[in-house]
């Protein structure tokens, strides 16, 4: 008899073959584009830390948009760089705020595609925290709360489809729930960043969205990076006060949390942020001729998948969309 009697390599040995026992698939209806929209006209400034990544005037972003829907990818996800920053954040609930203009540029120019939009107050506030804060320098929960509810339901307002908490404020989802269903919003679907860690790959978005905190750090209300069982916490409470979608936020220095909450919660759906300084680690290496961009990326996205994301955010929505089948 020959040895070995097992022999995986049998499925291995072409691709016709590796790809009809594929386990794990990317489709570009897995895809959510991220965008940051600045005041002004006529204005796409490159982001020196993230290559192919702009602040986009409104003017501008649109036939982006466009190009992102005719790609087939079903989502864009906002952030937003004001004009004037303050301690409250005004610039983040305004009726002519820059998301809420953009939002309806987008929805006049491409209704189909689902706009999605960050609600936190860090890009807003002079400070560049994401509450308000005490003359200590604490960021305050509950005044806070209030503030992001006023937000969520401007950008709604505007005509957004769905809203994407980001701030790690105790209860604001709760609050943001109330505040659209008070309005008759009760269709929206919040996806909520339940599980958000206080990362060092945050980085070069804080350059993108002019959004790094003027004093100290955000550990004091995002996760420390110690915990997982902490993640299930956060998650189970978003599910309680109203959250339809989960994230978890990096992917992937996390994907064993990505795991545990598919896992956990496996009645909703699960969206993971492959963030700014994971994209930015790829193409650095990639500019140095290190490694191949395209390869790791669809390693790197895969991955995230494979851990049990639904629904992957990326800077590389773009870049990807082409690549994939149906
Ligand atoms: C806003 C927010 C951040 C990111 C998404 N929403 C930055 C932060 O928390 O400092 C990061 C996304 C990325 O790095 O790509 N709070």
């Amino acid at each position: 008899m020959a040895f070995p009697v097992h022999r995986p390599r049998r499925l291995r040995g072409s691709e016709n073959i590796r790809r009809m026992v594929r386990e794990t698939r990317l489709s570009v209806d897995q895809l959510i584009q991220p965008f940051f929209v600045i005041y002004g006209r006529d204005v796409a400034n490159p982001v020196a830390s993230m290559p192919g990544v702009y602040q986009f005037s409104v003017d501008r972003l649109i036939p982006q948009v466009k190009e992102t829907w005719e790609l087939g990818i079903p989502a864009v996800l906002l952030f937003g760089v004001p004009e004037h920053k303050d301690p409250v954040g005004s610039g983040a609930y305004e009726r002519e705020g820059i998301i809420q203009r953009a939002v309806k540029a987008i929805k006049d120019a491409v209704p189909e595609i689902l706009v999605i939009t960050d609600v936190c107050l860090c890009e807003y506030t002079d400070h560049g925290h994401c509450g308000v804060v005490s003359e200590t320098g604490e960021v305050l929960n509950d005044p806070t709360l209030e503030l992001l509810a006023r937000e969520a339901l401007s950008h709604v307002e505007a005509g957004a489809d769905i809203v994407a908490p980001s701030d790690m404020m105790d209860g604001r989802v709760g609050a943001i729930r109330r505040a659209l269903d008070g309005e008759g919003y009760t269709h929206i679907p919040i996806l909520s960043y339940a599980v958000k860690y206080a990362s060092a790959f945050y980085g070069p978005f804080r350059d993108a969205a002019e959004s790094a905190p003027r004093f100290g750090d955000r550990r004091a209300y995002q996760m420390d990076p110690c915990n997982v069982r902490e993640a299930v916490k956060e998650a189970q409470l978003d599910l309680e006060e109203g959250a339809d979608m989960l994230m978890v936020k990096p992917a992937l220095p996390y994907l064993d949390v990505i795991r545990v909450i598919r896992d956990t919660f496996p009645q909703v759906p699960l969206a993971a942020y492959n963030v700014s300084g994971e994209y930015s680690l790829i193409k650095a290496g990639a500019r140095l001729g290190w490694i191949d961009e395209e390869r790791v990326m669809m390693e790197t996205l895969l991955a995230i998948r494979r851990a049990g994301a639904d629904i992957v955010i990326t800077y590389f929505a773009r870049d990807v969309a082409p690549l994939l089948g149906s």
